[in-house]
């Protein structure tokens, strides 16, 4: 489905998908905390969305738009915009290098091959077990740790190819 599709839908067409009783309870606690009526609880909402569907599909961003009355548009203007929030399904787990100056600097063009041929994908690939994913990022703000990536919630720095290695093969 195309954005311009859901972005004119018909209204009255319930989204497949719905939090779970868990998750319902804790979009209504999140949007406690902010002045009503405004998008100001939209980041933690996408938040709580991506943890409970896994991904931020169009599907899930027309839910998360009706929800909270927004425009669809809206709702992927900022989901497209931050890479923490997946577009597509990942492997269980998401290795995000930074490829930004700092890292750019120190190597990470080759900790990004190396991983790339470690694990047999290529970027924005995931392995068939569909354990790894690897992505390229702009900086997440962790320069002093240069070269570094992220996976899942963990940031992992000082990155070389021994502890590459090492991260990697203690996930597998
Ligand atoms: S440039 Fe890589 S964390 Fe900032």
């Amino acid at each position: 489905m195309s954005l311009l599709e859901i972005s004119t839908e018909d209204k009255s067409v319930k989204p497949s998908i719905s939090f779970s009783p868990e998750a319902k309870a804790k979009f209504e606690k999140i949007l406690t905390l902010y002045p009503p009526g405004t998008q100001a609880p939209l980041l933690p909402v996408l938040h709580l969305a991506q943890e409970e569907f896994g991904y931020l599909s169009l599907e899930v961003q027309e839910y998360v738009a009706k929800l909270m009355n927004l425009p669809v548009t809206t709702v992927h203007e900022v989901v497209s915009f931050y890479t923490l929030f997946k577009k597509e399904p990942t492997g269980k787990y998401w290795i995000q290098v930074c490829t930004n100056l700092s890292c750019n600097l120190r190597g990470c063009e080759k900790i990004v091959d190396y991983i790339s041929r470690k694990l047999g994908i290529q970027v924005g690939q995931t392995t068939p077990d569909k354990k790894f994913t690897l992505t390229t990022v702009e900086c997440l703000c962790a320069c002093e740790m240069a070269p570094m990536m992220q996976i899942n919630e963990d940031y992992y720095g000082y990155l070389t190819e021994a502890r590459v290695d090492e991260i990697l093969d203690n996930l597998r």
